[in-house]
């Protein structure tokens, strides 16, 4: 029996939400717009455009669009700083047991990310090779909550959408996955993430007869 496996990348895979964090309230900082964990929140899996877009909006500031892709290049390479110093250590807690498990019983695993960087980061931390199929930034026109992306997860896995499982660790990508008709499951707060079908705090609370559960269940 085979379902498809669709993972976000960024606060799921690996622990890069933080550094899009420290990245953005940075640049936030310095055009005076002050940026804590709720405005965070609401741009975790949405693009680097919109979530610029966001944060000038909250800061009433509006810029040419010179400075504008000025202020998205500053940001990247600001991301991009922390990226290259990363290793297999940021991959998350139990993130590789789950793989593997999902590996020995031969389930199609995805990646369905917003991130123009997931390939550069897949590669850094060694996982490239493990998902069958790479769906990121770079391939998709509509972000999250639009299920443009896992659609695309599922459609290369050769997967019907209602057979696919998305997790993922923002509002805009489990509202992504519900639009698509995927079973949703969340890896962080429950109170945040509460349209959710599960949520766990993170992999080491997600048993491993779950998995078997989901397998065996379509
Ligand atoms: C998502 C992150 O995965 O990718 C967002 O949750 C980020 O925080 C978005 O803005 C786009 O990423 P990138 O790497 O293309 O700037
Ligand atoms: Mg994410």
């Amino acid at each position: 029996n085979k379902r498809g496996f669709i993972f976000d990348l960024d606060g799921v895979i690996v622990d890069t939400a933080r550094y899009h964090y420290l990245a953005w309230k940075r640049l936030a900082d310095s055009l005076g717009i002050s940026f804590g964990e709720t405005e965070n929140e609401q741009l975790k899996g949405v693009s680097r455009v919109r979530s610029l877009e966001k944060i000038l909006d909250w800061g009433n500031v509006e810029l040419s669009k010179d400075r504008f892709n000025e202020l998205l290049d500053i940001k990247n390479k600001d991301y991009l700083a922390y990226i290259e110093r990363m290793d297999q250590d940021e991959i998350l807690p139990d993130v590789l047991r789950v793989l593997s498990f999902l590996k020995q019983n031969e389930q199609p695993i995805a990646l369905g990310s917003a991130s123009k960087n997931a390939r550069t980061i897949l590669k850094e931390v060694d996982l490239l090779d493990v998902f069958d199929v790479v769906i990121d930034g770079t391939n998709v026109s509509k972000a999250k909550p639009d299920p443009e992306v896992f659609l695309k997860a599922a459609e290369g896995l050769g997967q019907v959408p209602e057979n696919c499982i998305v997790f993922e660790d923002s509002v805009a990508g489990i509202r992504a996955a519900n639009a698509g008709s995927m079973l949703s499951i969340g890896i962080g707060d429950a109170s945040v993430l509460n349209e959710a079908s599960y949520v766990f705090k993170d992999f080491t609370e997600i048993p491993t007869e779950f998995f078997s559960k989901l397998i065996s269940e379509r």
